[in-house]
């Protein structure tokens, strides 16, 4: 059955979009599982860059049917937003290309107010995730169902009400403004519904018709609720166990595909062994280009960590890495890779030897410098798993492909 799915194998920001933007070319189905618009995968197509943050990057080429499963949570005036944003580029987007499940949960403008009071230790995104799905959790949440039944507004004052109880932070003034806002809210939701239908029993259909069926993961494994650097980690489960949760239906991945960065990057707080605080890890901030896509934030760089990283495969069960970002390792004289940690916590390195070379859009394995070549062959050997792509820079066609991924 030929389903597959992408994950970011650190902390995110591993490339995801660009890999899964090749891939969507040739997919009956693309499908976000888990997270919100704390997610920001680019795609670049020549001279055009997109930016999406909620919608499957499916929408972007191809003509497959992009679902944003019950494991999501969801922002209607973002998903607008983006959904303009990408119409304005020339993307049509219809409720037959794309579809939000009616179990995902809303995010509200609430839910961002209290991310921002509350969350200032994790150094969230601030797109109200944590509170959104502590809502789901607490069992006092919105969900897109009742975009559908014409029970929102309600629903908000309701939820509103709850929450003054709840949080004395919130203060009356922004319960106010909150109140107020809730007719343009339900505009916007409106406007919304078409979208929302279950894709349960469509996914189902295309699992027995052997279509091909991408879910497209966003974060990264560390990020996970359940296997990440708790509490510096996002609200769903980022790693394989969140597909099967959040995309709604039963089905077998063939492909296990680890996005790996072939350094490591991470934004907000929490901890990272093999974070380099000098010129080195600036060195790589401005080869890497590292500032996040959804807030700009520039993300803390270090090496790559090859000890975590085994973790990473043992709990997704990778089959497959795409290691991303290769051409920005050019003009290092030694690179070096964690392969244990101390008792302490603190990287045990290996050193390699480094390349001066630019291989920008390189597109052929055999013609990488000699130590290139070494790293990426390091890092198969260490994992147990082949590295089949190599992400040679932004395009889509900057791509070595070593093993066929379809
Ligand atoms: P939240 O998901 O906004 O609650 O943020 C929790 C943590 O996950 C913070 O450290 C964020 O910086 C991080 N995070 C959330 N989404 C992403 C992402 O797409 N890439 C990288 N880090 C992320």
């Amino acid at each position: 059955m030929p389903a597959y799915i992408v994950m970011g194998a650190q902390w995110g920001d591993e490339g995801k979009g660009k890999i899964v933007d090749v891939l969507a070319e040739k997919m009956d189905f693309v499908v976000r599982f888990q997270g919100g618009a704390n997610a920001g995968h680019t795609v670049i197509h020549g001279d055009t860059r997109y930016v999406t943050h909620l919608i499957p990057s499916g929408v972007i080429s191809g003509n497959s049917v992009n679902i944003i499963g019950n494991g999501c949570v969801v922002d209607p005036r973002t998903l607008l937003e983006e959904m303009e944003a990408l119409e304005k580029q020339g993307v049509r987007i219809t409720p037959a290309k794309f579809i939000i499940s009616p179990q995902a949960h809303m995010v509200l403008p609430v839910h961002r107010y209290l991310d921002k009071l509350l969350n200032e230790k994790i150094g969230t995104t601030v797109r109200g995730i944590g509170p959104a799905y502590t809502d789901k959790v607490r069992r006092t949440g919105i969900r897109w169902e009742r975009a559908c039944d014409g029970s929102f507004a309600e629903a908000c004052r309701e939820h509103l009400d709850f929450l003054e109880k709840v949080y004395a932070v919130i203060g009356k003034e922004e319960m106010e403004k909150l109140r107020d806002g809730i007719p343009a809210l339900a505009a916007t939701v409106e406007r919304l519904r078409p979208f929302v239908r279950d894709a349960r029993p469509l996914l189902a259909q295309a699992v027995k018709e052997d279509s091909n069926i991408l879910y497209e993961g966003a974060q990264g494994t560390f990020l996970d609720i359940d296997h990440g650097t708790y509490p510096y980690v996002t609200s769903s489960n980022t790693s394989i166990g969140g597909a099967y949760t959040g995309g709604g239906v039963f089905l077998d991945f063939h492909k296990r595909i680890a996005i790996m960065k072939s350094y490591t990057t991470r934004v907000g707080e929490g901890p990272f062994p093999t974070e380099l605080f000098d010129e080195t890890g600036e060195k790589l901030r401005r080869n890497g280009n590292e500032y996040g896509a959804t807030t700009g934030r520039p993300r803390r760089c270090g090496w790559l960590d090859l000890h975590l990283l085994k973790t990473s495969c043992m709990i997704n069960g990778f089959n497959y890495i795409v290691f991303s970002k290769v051409s920005c390792l050019s003009g290092f004289e030694t690179l070096k890779v964690a392969v244990d940690h101390d008792p302490d916590g603190k990287p045990v390195y290996e050193a390699l030897p480094g390349w001066e070379e630019d291989i920008l859009g390189y597109t052929d394995f055999a013609t990488l410098p000699e130590n290139c070549r070494r790293y990426i062959r390091f890092v198969e050997d260490f994992l147990g798993v082949p590295v089949g792509m190599v992400s040679t820079g932004p395009d889509r066609d900057h791509v070595i492909r070593r093993r066929p991924i379809l």
